[in-house]
């Protein structure tokens, strides 16, 4: 099926199964909307994938939204373009007939999905968040009750430090989510054991009517 054109480039492929939640597929820096469908794929066969490009450009890479150094973000720039996405969703849910996505974010794919968690909660049906710091030092107030959220970190990650994926899991349990954050052995790069942990917590989620 050809995009339709909404505001982001974007990637759909409709489900081949029916009741499984969509996913939204949200790359790392330097990745584009083709990127995790094939990811996508291995955790929720069957599933409907909606997958757009980040919109920043950092070096001719892109992402989601702009930061000053690394680890060190642009935070109106972050508030921004989570309401760029979660405007996107919700023109692609109508435009394509889809449920509530769960988001699946890599690093800054990852972080954009908190973001949107934090400051537009009703977006995202779940998130599993692999690598992911945290996006925004004070958000507003917000509740997730009940939102399933798996955080995935890399104990040797050189670019997201333990107490900052700590931090973020206590922002997400504090808000009412139904968190489960594990810390694997490896470092800020996917492996198996990221899609095996995936597909297990995919399989226990509530799934839409229809
Ligand atoms: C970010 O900038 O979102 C994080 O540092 C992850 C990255 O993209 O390197």
């Amino acid at each position: 099926m050809s995009p339709l054109a909404l505001s982001f480039e974007h990637r759909f492929q409709p489900a081949t199964r029916p009741g499984l939640r969509p996913l939204l597929l949200l790359h790392g820096t330097g990745g584009d909307e083709a990127d995790l469908l094939p990811l996508g794929a291995l955790v929720s066969p069957g599933a409907a994938l909606l997958s757009p490009r980040g919109q920043v450009l950092e070096g001719g890479m892109p992402r989601f939204f702009r930061r000053l150094a690394a680890g060190v973000f642009d935070e109106a720039d972050v508030r921004r373009r989570a309401g760029d996405l979660a405007g996107f969703v919700a023109a692609a849910r109508d435009a394509y007939g889809i449920a509530a996505p769960i988001a699946v974010g890599f690093s800054n794919g990852a972080n954009i999905a908190a973001a949107v968690l934090m400051l537009h909660p009703e977006v995202l049906a779940g998130a599993a968040l692999l690598r992911a710091m945290v996006p925004l030092g004070t958000p507003p107030a917000f509740r997730l009750d009940a939102t399933p959220i798996l955080l995935l970190s890399g104990a040797m990650d050189p670019i997201v430090p333990a107490p900052n994926a700590a931090r973020l899991a206590a922002m997400l349990g504090q808000a009412g989510a139904d968190l489960q954050h594990e810390t694997l052995r490896t470092g800020h790069g996917l492996t198996q054991d990221d899609v095996e942990r995936t597909v297990a917590w995919l399989r226990n989620r509530p799934q839409p009517a229809g």
